[in-house]
This record gives structure tokens, C-alpha cells and sequence, in this order.
């Protein structure tokens, strides 16, 4: 339709990278598409860690499970919530409100996609590193992140050295509800994405295997998700009220 719309739609994660810095100018444009995106109330309730130093990297790549490629990276950056900035303007400020944590994680989001949309038009690519939430309070530790900063997730940035294919969505019909919220669930048209998926996986460049997203789904919401969650965000001053 659009350049853009065509850049956007063309998005898949980039987890191999050439040997090639990003030059300052490009980090600059990203950083600035970054804070280019809306913020609630104008709060900026946001802080970026450019990681630079390598033992560093190679630390948070095993908080996040030895991810390899948040060393091998051209940049690496933490998208926090930040609501520490404010106590210096307003020492009386009252902060540690849940509705605060989710200002600050979807416009952290929002601001990273900026960033990540920022890179790809310029030939780069990247992929987000939620794997870093494994241990919040070792990563709050290593990027000496006061209270009321909590790490939401990391973006790797690098020039592509893998072209993978796009991964297929659920049916807009599945997501998009008109007025109302669509029931009963449509189940013929999920069995029809499993198997747009089974023949995704099997028949991709790499990593290939025998996979649905029903299986996937089934796979992860078995496991506990990061109960130690609620802790580390009490710890670091959110959740509170
Ligand atoms: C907040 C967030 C955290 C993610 N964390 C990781 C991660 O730790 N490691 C990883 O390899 N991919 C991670 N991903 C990438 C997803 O796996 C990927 O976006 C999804 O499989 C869809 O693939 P695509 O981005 O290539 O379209 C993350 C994505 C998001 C949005």
C-alpha cells in the first residue's frame, strides 16, 4: 500500500548479525523514533540502558538464558519503566500504583517499536529479549537501576546475517471483533492456522520442527510464567497500591 505499511508488514525477528557497527548517526535516528512515540499524560515514564561494555553483555545474555545474540548484537538496549526521574522533580510524588506499571510498560513498548520500526528502515535488523525478565532483580543489579526502575525487556540491533521468513498471524477474524466480542470461539478456523503454522515450521530456512500454534500455546501456558514476577516488582517500588 505504502512504504511504510510495507516495512512494518515485512517485520521478522533478526537473531544473526554481520560483524558491523551501527554508526552513531543511525543509533542517533533510532533513539530519537524511540522517543518520538506518544507517552501517557506526557509522563516519559521510560529509560533506555545502551549496553556497550561486552562482560556486561555477556552477563544479562545469560540472565536471559544464554541468548547469544545479546553479545553478538551491534547494539543492545534495556527498555525500563522509569518512574525514579519523577521523585526528582516531585519528591512528594505519589508512585508504586499498578495503573503506573502499565503506563510504563506500553509506552516502553511503544517507544521500542519505534526503535525497532526505526532500525528496519534502515536496513537493519533486531529481535526484543523478554528473556532478560528471567531475572529482574540480577539485571536491576547489573545496570544499577534505582527504585522505581524496573528492566520491561531488551532489543537487539544489528545488520541482518539471516533472511527468515515471516511468520503468519492468527486470522484477523480471530482478533478483530466487531462491537462485541466475538463467541463461541471459531475452532475450524484455528485448526486451519495450525496447520498454516505446521507447514510454516517445517518448511522454514532454519530451526525447522513439528510444531502448531495450538501446540506452542499448549507448551508455554503449561509452565508457570515468572511467578517470581509480583516480588521483584514490589521490590524495585511497583505494585504497591
Ligand atoms: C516483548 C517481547 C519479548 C521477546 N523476547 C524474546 C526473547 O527473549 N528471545 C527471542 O529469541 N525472541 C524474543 N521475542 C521475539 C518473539 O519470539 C517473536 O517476535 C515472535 O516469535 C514472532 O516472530 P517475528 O518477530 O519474527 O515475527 C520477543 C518478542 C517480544 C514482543
Amino acid at each position: 500500500m505504502n512504504l511504510v505499511i510495507d516495512l512494518i508488514c515485512q517485520h521478522r525477528s533478526i537473531r544473526q548479525y554481520r560483524d558491523e557497527p551501527i554508526t552513531a548517526q543511525q543509533l542517533d535516528a533510532i533513539l530519537n523514533a524511540a522517543q518520538a512515540a506518544s507517552s501517557s499524560s506526557f509522563l516519559q515514564a521510560n529509560s533506555v540502558i545502551r549496553v556497550t561494555d561486552p562482560l556486561l553483555r555477556a552477563e544479562l545474555a545469560e540472565c536471559a538464558g544464554q541468548q547469544a545474540y545479546v553479545v553478538s548484537a551491534a547494539e543492545f538496549l534495556v527498555f525500563c519503566v522509569d518512574f525514579h526521574r519523577h521523585q526528582a522533580v516531585v519528591p512528594e510524588a505519589k508512585t508504586g500504583y499498578t495503573e503506573q506499571l502499565l503506563i510504563g510498560a506500553i509506552d516502553g513498548a511503544l517507544m521500542a517499536q519505534n526503535a525497532l520500526l526505526a532500525a528496519e528502515s534502515l536496513g537493519l535488523g533486531g529481535v526484543y529479549i523478554g528473556g532478560l525478565r528471567n531475572q529482574p532483580l540480577r539485571v536491576v543489579e547489573l545496570l544499577g537501576l534505582p527504585s522505581e526502575v524496573f528492566p520491561l525487556f531488551g532489543l537487539c540491533l544489528g545488520h541482518p546475517a539471516q533472511e527468515p521468513e515471516c511468520k503468519p498471524r492468527l486470522p484477523r477474524a480471530l482478533v478483530v471483533h466487531e462491537n462485541h466480542y466475538s463467541e463461541p470461539f471459531d475452532h475450524a478456523l484455528l485448526a486451519a492456522y495450525d496447520q498454516t503454522m505446521a507447514e510454516y515450521y517445517r518448511s522454514r530456512g532454519s530451526n525447522q520442527k513439528q510444531q502448531t500454534w495450538s501446540g506452542q500455546i499448549r507448551a508455554i501456558l503449561g509452565k508457570e510464567a515468572r511467578p517470581f514476577m509480583q516480588d521483584a516488582l514490589r521490590a524495585q517500588g511497583f505494585l504497591l497500591k
